[in-house]
């Protein structure tokens, strides 16, 4: 596969892609085309929660569990030790894909350190948010939760290095699941339809197909920094749904910036050079929890339109807003990020005035801080600044220079408030629709230009 390959030179250094919202920022699309440039791509939080897009000459990809780097079959794609692994869900992902064309084999390694994620941790998933009524997270109910719950309460934890073993694992299997009925009739009022055996049968099919995949992925990373190789960390989920900096308890279970690299990979955060953060033009969120700059109204439901904003992992549609400085600015300075990717910009196009959220009014008092109380965040009301929006269609534009002034103001205008330069604006999802901006230092010898990329 080809595509915009020829786009980017070599990377200049570890890098990582990270989004900056509430998720599905275009977080895939990135990974996609700075792939080339780099010799490993490496997931290290999350789960199958996440739903990456991938579009290659028109053709739309989606990968959950899977690195977004194994559209680049000759680089390396890894899961760190820090994700959640489905193993059923991870094989279908693998089959699916080669169903349409995409072999994936010696290139994928997953550590034998990640947990499993259990068909009774999407139950627990399903129990819970049934339980919590009104007050429901709104998860993506693939199990994310009570898996790294499970995992920090160690007795009940499962790695896929276990899988190695079935027979050693059939016992603690028994014990958990037997543990976990017994929870969920204490706690919902049923056993939640739980059956060991048949729980093992499933997984040991699973188990046999993945345990070639199985390794001690660690080291391996570390001697392949020392032989002068490059990583790109591949971040799942957003920065606002971190569980400890993001809209807490609205977010998913695990570190979602850049921060989450060390633990989530075995490399210390401090090796990457560059960190790319993702942010749409606007803003979206899916599930429940505080939205500051959240359009109910028509113009909610027109970015949903024109943008297309559903959900890659669940099809719910997505709320949507305007872009709100102060909780990328938040995330900005949280990450450590370097540069910025402004996607969906072709999105925007045809709003007379498009709004930029720049403050949080707060009991008669404007603020730039993102309040830890969830409470005192749905209280907040945004304060909007109205920039002229524009009429043409962007899709097709190839050059910073060359979109219309009113669009290049609102690019200067958030680089402004979030304090970091926008080095890669997208118009469309394919790698084509793609500029970037030769002042990146995260990415070499850019050909910017469409003929220059022929
Ligand atoms: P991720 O989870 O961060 O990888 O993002 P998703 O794949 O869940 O959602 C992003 C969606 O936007 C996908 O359908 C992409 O194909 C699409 N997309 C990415 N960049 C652009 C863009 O610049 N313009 C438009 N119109 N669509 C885009
Ligand atoms: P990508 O990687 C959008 C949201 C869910 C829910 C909350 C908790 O595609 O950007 P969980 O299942 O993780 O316990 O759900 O987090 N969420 C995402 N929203 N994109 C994602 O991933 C998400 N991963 C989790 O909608 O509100
Ligand atoms: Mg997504």
């Amino acid at each position: 596969m080809t595509g915009a390959s020829g786009l980017i030179g070599k990377a200049n250094g570890h890098t990582c892609v990270v989004g900056l919202g509430w998720g599905d920022e275009g977080k895939g699309k990135i990974v996609d085309l700075l792939c080339p440039g780099f010799d490993v791509v490496v997931r290290f939080n999350g789960g199958a929660n996440a739903g990456h897009t991938v579009c290659i000459n028109g053709k739309s990809f989606a990968v959950h569990l899977l690195p977004s780097g194994v559209f680049h079959p000759e680089k390396l794609s890894v899961i760190g030790p820090g994700v959640v692994v489905d193993p059923v869900s991870l094989l279908n992902e693998i089959d699916t894909l080669a169903s349409q064309g995409v072999t994936v084999g010696e290139n994928l390694k997953v550590s034998d350190r990640a947990h499993v994620v259990m068909d009774y941790h999407k139950i627990e998933d399903q129990l819970s948010e049934a339980a919590a009524g009104g007050g429901r997270i709104g998860t993506t109910s693939r199990g994310i939760g009570p898996c790294y719950a499970d995992k920090v309460r160690r007795s009940w934890g499962i790695r896929v290095g276990e899988l190695r073993n079935m027979s050693k694992l059939g016992k603690r299997v028994e014990e958990i699941v037997a543990k976990k009925k017994a929870m969920f009739a204490a706690l919902y009022g049923e056993d939640g339809g739980l059956d060991a055996s048949a729980l093992m049968r499933e997984l040991g099919g699973a188990a046999e197909r993945l345990t070639p995949f199985v390794a001690e992925t660690t080291s391996r990373l570390h001697d392949r920094i020392d032989d002068g190789e490059t990583i790109l960390f591949e971040g799942a989920n957003g920065s606002l749904l971190d569980v400890d900096h993001g809209t807490y308890p609205f977010v998913t279970s695990s570190n979602t910036t850049a921060n989450g690299i060390g633990n989530g990979s075995g490399i210390p955060a401090r090796a990457v050079q560059h960190v790319i953060g993702i942010c749409k033009a606007y803003a979206t969120r899916v599930g429940s929890g505080p939205f500051v700059t959240e359009l109910t109204g028509a113009t909610g439901d027109a970015i949903r339109e024109a943008g297309k904003e559903f959900g890659t992992t669940t099809g719910r549609p997505r709320r949507c807003g305007w872009f709100d400085a102060v909780g990328t600015r938040y995330t900005v300075r949280l990450g450590g990020v370097t540069e910025v990717a402004m996607m969906h910009l072709d999105t925007l196009s045809g709003f007379e005035e498009v709004g930029v959220c720049t403050g949080y009014r707060l009991d008669g008092n404007v603020t730039q801080t993102m309040p830890a109380d969830v409470a005192d965040l749905e209280r907040v009301e945004p304060v909007i600044e109205r920039l002229s929006g524009w009429v043409e269609d962007l899709s097709g534009v190839d050059r910073r220079e060359d979109l219309p002034e009113t669009a290049r103001a609102y690019l200067t205008r958030i680089e402004a408030l979030i304090g970091v330069p926008i080095t890669i604006v997208s118009v469309g999802p394919d790698r084509m629709q793609t500029m970037i901006s030769s002042g990146s230092h995260a990415i070499g010898q850019v050909l910017t230009t469409a003929a220059e990329r022929a």
